[in-house]
């Protein structure tokens, strides 16, 4: 991890996305935690559009349900993570039921903000888009106006060697100016 971006914060830099995950549950408290964080993300007209739908491990049928949700290559890794979630984005303001523009961008940032509190503790995040909204839809009763935006799995991270391993911390990152400068002139 050494030599990539020094000057970034630790925890961004801790953070990649596994998909060897621990026998290992993640404790109540824990979780709670990791969904507060999310809570403290900002968003327009401070609408929080985001929603979690979590199913833990110990629940087996929770867990086969939101399993089921997901693409097969996910489902084939993911489903040893201890905690799996979806998240849901409303599409609509609820002060006045217009469409809010900025719905999934503020819920990928409440996703952002669980991800590095989830690091803080010691986990690892693995979001994932291939997942069947439909499925998600009809299991879940989603409403009409609300859209299953991404999965993730959440837990301690597992032994390497039995999965894929993953790319050096920051390797497949676009160089910062690429990210930073689009049309900026910088
Ligand atoms: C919105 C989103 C969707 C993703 N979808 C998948 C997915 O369906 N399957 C998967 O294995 N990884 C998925 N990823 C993980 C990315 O491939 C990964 O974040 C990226 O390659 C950078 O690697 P890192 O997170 O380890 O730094 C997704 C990530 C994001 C943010």
């Amino acid at each position: 991890m050494s030599g990539v971006d020094p000057g970034v914060h630790e925890l961004i830099r801790r953070r990649w996305s596994p998909r060897a995950f621990a026998d290992r549950s993640v404790a109540s408290d824990v979780l709670r935690q990791v969904l507060a964080a999310a809570r403290w993300a900002p968003s327009a007209y401070n609408e929080q559009p985001w929603h979690f739908i979590v199913a833990r491990r110990e629940d087996p049928d929770a867990f086969a349900q939101l399993l089921s949700c997901l693409k097969e290559g996910n489902r084939r890794w993911a489903q040893q993570a201890p905690v799996l979630m979806l998240v849901l984005a409303h599409r609509n303001f609820s002060h006045n039921g217009a469409p809010n523009p900025h719905a999934w961008y503020d819920t990928g940032q409440a996703v952002a903000y669980l991800t590095l509190q989830a690091t803080a503790l010691g986990l690892y995040v693995h979001q994932m888009a291939g997942i069947l909204p439909d499925e998600a839809r009809r299991r879940y009763a989603v409403p009409e106006d609300y859209d299953v935006v991404v999965a993730l799995a959440l837990g301690y991270l597992g032994e390497p060697a039995c999965l894929f391993t993953r790319r050096p911390a920051g390797a497949g990152a676009k160089p910062a100016y690429a990210a930073a400068t689009y049309r900026a002139g910088v």
